[in-house]
């Protein structure tokens, strides 16, 4: 399991601004091998997702670990792998809310997402799916999706102050306890 963990690349790396080629076999190796090192690699980070080109891979796939708010980091639930996404809003509703990305260790931002999307994709096994996500789970759909055009989250921040440092994040969260 520790071979399948890979390094991050970090913002600033020309690799993460590159969009991302479809996958076109989804069962070939290369694929099944990337699919196991995404989602090895975000467990290891305790992520809530990751994107192929966080790792370098110009390929678009992501996987999501879809937890809930409220819940605590103990219990992971079922990954959900995503190959050659497509999102669409439902209705316009957004929302705003606090974001961060393991490519930019130690900074968070407010960034505004769609409540709710549909999304169609390619699993592992080669089945077309259709979903309904909203809320945190809508927001890292989005979050990773824009990955693999190359988007990253400081790309959608109004303002250089609606970003915060990881420290003072949990510490304004320790104090509305
Ligand atoms: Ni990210």
């Amino acid at each position: 399991m520790m071979k399948d963990i890979r390094e991050i690349i970090e913002l600033g790396n020309p690799l993460l601004r590159e969009v991302a080629k479809p996958v076109t076999d989804v069962q070939s190796p290369e694929v099944k091998d990337l699919i196991r090192v995404l989602d090895a690699t975000c467990k290891a980070s305790k992520g809530m997702g990751i994107a192929a080109p966080q790792l370098g891979v110009s390929l678009r796939v992501f996987v999501v670990v879809p937890y809930q708010y409220g819940t605590d980091f103990k219990i992971r639930p079922e990954p959900i792998i995503v190959i050659n996404p497509k999102l669409t809003p439902v209705g316009r509703k957004t929302e705003e809310d606090w974001e961060g990305c393991l490519s930019i260790p130690g900074l968070r931002g407010i960034v505004s997402r769609h409540t709710q999307m549909n999304v169609s994709y390619i699993d592992p096994d080669g089945e077309s799916k259709t979903i309904k996500v909203d809320d945190l789970v809508a927001r890292i759909f989005q979050h990773e999706n824009d990955h693999l055009d190359g988007v990253m989250f400081l790309d959608r921040i109004l303002s250089v102050k609606d970003l915060i440092t990881d420290r003072e994040y949990f510490r304004q969260a320790e104090e509305q306890k």
